[in-house]
């Protein structure tokens, strides 16, 4: 194992930078992010790329309607934070967990998958050296959110939000997990 996977680490979409991520970039990171074990090759999950000024659209037509719609004594503050959540990445890859019916193979093993292919997205972006999080944040369990990504209300769910963008300083380190706490040999 390299050491990138040793100091592998995310930063927080707050701290990114907005330029933009060429396509080839994109491209890269797309076609090694799928590779993901994935039982049954059932592909359990799609990706929504959203660049550009569907970052904006959404924060403002979706994102921050729904908002207003929960919370209709939010202060401006509140409001111009809802108004920019997207845009504080310059891609978005949007996971949506898509489960199929199987007779043998059961929906958590789908479920696992999406989340593998979350992690992979992120480990890829943050190999090319480009700043990174999986974030959910509230309007990942929004229905008009979910439907708006082509989900079926009720079956699929977001499994996650990879932001992408530029570092501006390198993060810190967080707190890791013990190892003796997680970790047993039988
Ligand atoms: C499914 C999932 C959802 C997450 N959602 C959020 C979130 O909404 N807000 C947040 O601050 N962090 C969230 N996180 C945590 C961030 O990804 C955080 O940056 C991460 O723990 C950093 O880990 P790393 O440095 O090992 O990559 C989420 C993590 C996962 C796995």
């Amino acid at each position: 194992m390299n050491n990138f996977f040793s100091k592998r680490r995310s930063v927080l979409a707050r701290k990114m930078s907005t330029k933009e991520i060429p396509d080839e970039h994109l491209e890269k990171i797309l076609e090694a992010g799928i590779r993901v074990p994935d039982h049954g090759a059932l592909n359990p999950w799609k990706i929504k790329v959203i660049t550009g000024d569907k970052l904006k659209y959404i924060d403002e037509n979706i994102i921050l309607d729904e908002y207003k719609k929960i919370n209709p004594h939010a202060n401006a503050a509140q409001l111009e934070i809802e108004s920019r959540r997207l845009q504080r990445a310059s891609i978005i890859l949007a996971v949506l967990y898509t489960p199929v019916d199987h007779p043998k193979i059961p929906e958590w093993e789908m479920t696992l998958s999406s989340g593998a292919v979350c992690m992979n997205l992120l480990s890829c972006a943050q190999s090319l050296g480009y700043a990174a999080q999986w974030l959910t944040e509230w309007y990942a369990y929004n229905d008009k959110v979910i439907e708006y990504f082509g989900g079926r209300l009720g079956i699929d769910k977001i499994s996650g939000f990879i932001y992408l963008g530029h570092k501006t300083e390198e993060p810190n380190e967080r707190r890791r997990p013990e190892p003796n706490k997680v970790i047993s040999y039988l």
